[in-house]
């Protein structure tokens, strides 16, 4: 069987997704497979793959396109079996308005938030937001990753800014609760029966895991498995595991989980196609359990296809 490993993109986390796609590109060729890279041009989607002669796709498209569900889409409609999550899946998980219903109306625990659409920027945002919260708060736009458009604002005077940027990205926003604590994230994989790989906890040196700390070697660090209690950690990973279940996710997921410091565990968001680079958070975990980065890229194409 031909694999075409699809990445880049138009999407803000374009340079992030080739760096994704190369090493699972890399991976699958020294395990001796039938696979090429392909760069994800939105307009001639259909013809490249067409052209390819695949029969497979893997999806290492992050962010707009990639996991929003709409290239999930495309390869349904010319019938072409790919990883990452169904077209509903990818578009609520990628969506974080759409996720804070789904989570809030199952009971998965998850910050309180506002939510803004552009349309309500008429009135003074920042006093009904302050109303509401005690600073810091998250200011996010609705549909980025990596960190893009995700603001932690301190001060009420600097709320108007971060609602101005995060609405360049999104007709969307959030305004979380600023959950101090300890920062977790959680891989979670399987189809119908799914399961949780260990918990990573992750520190930075600057204090905060924003783009830079995410991609730059020996700017974050992941605990593996991270230092809880064995009763919190199942519990955790259970949260993690519903929440995929409610999201109807499939393949390889990641699910970033904020722990309060009194050990209540947040979820934040469902990554839907997660980062596969070097300094990525998937491969280290299942690193961890004795799953090589070539076997976890094996275990998503068998998921995709069964
Ligand atoms: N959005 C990035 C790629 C991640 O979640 O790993
Ligand atoms: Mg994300």
């Amino acid at each position: 069987k031909k694999i075409v490993v699809l990445m880049g993109g138009p999407s803000s986390e374009a340079e992030i997704s080739r760096l994704t796609g190369t090493a699972i590109l890399n991976a699958l060729q020294e395990k001796g497979y039938n696979v090429v890279g392909m760069e994800f041009v939105p307009k001639t989607l259909v013809e490249d793959i067409k052209e390819s002669g695949c029969d497979i796709v893997f999806n290492a498209v992050h962010g707009k396109y990639g996991e929003d569900g709409r290239i999930a889409a495309v390869l349904e409609m010319i019938d072409m079996p790919y990883t990452s999550c169904s077209v509903l899946s990818s578009a609520i998980t990628m969506d974080k308005v759409a996720s804070k219903h789904l989570f809030r109306s199952t009971g998965i625990s998850t910050p309180n938030c506002l939510i803004y659409r552009k349309t309500d920027t008429d009135r003074n945002l920042v006093e009904e937001i302050a109303g509401k919260f005690s600073m810091p708060v998250v200011v996010k736009a609705a549909s980025q990753g990596s960190s893009i458009g995700v603001e932690i604002v301190e001060k009420k005077e600097d709320l108007q800014k971060a609602i101005d940027a995060c609405f360049e990205y999104d007709d969307a926003i959030l305004v979380e609760e600023f959950i101090k604590g300890r920062e977790l994230s959680i891989p979670v994989y399987g189809n119908k029966e799914k399961k949780a790989l260990p918990i990573i906890e992750i520190t930075t040196n600057s204090g905060r895991y924003d783009y830079k700390s995410k991609y730059t070697k020996g700017e974050s660090f992941h605990i593996i498995p991270a230092p809880l209690s064995e009763e919190l950690t199942a519990k955790i990973q259970k949260l993690c595991i519903d929440a995929c279940t409610v999201a109807d996710c499939r393949g390889v997921v990641r699910v970033d989980v904020m722990l309060s410091e009194e050990n209540i565990p947040y979820v934040l968001e469902i990554n839907s196609v997660p980062g596969m680079t070097q300094t990525s958070l998937v491969p280290d975990a299942a690193n961890h359990v004795g799953i090589s980065f070539g076997e976890l890229c094996e275990m998503i194409l068998q998921m995709a296809i069964e």
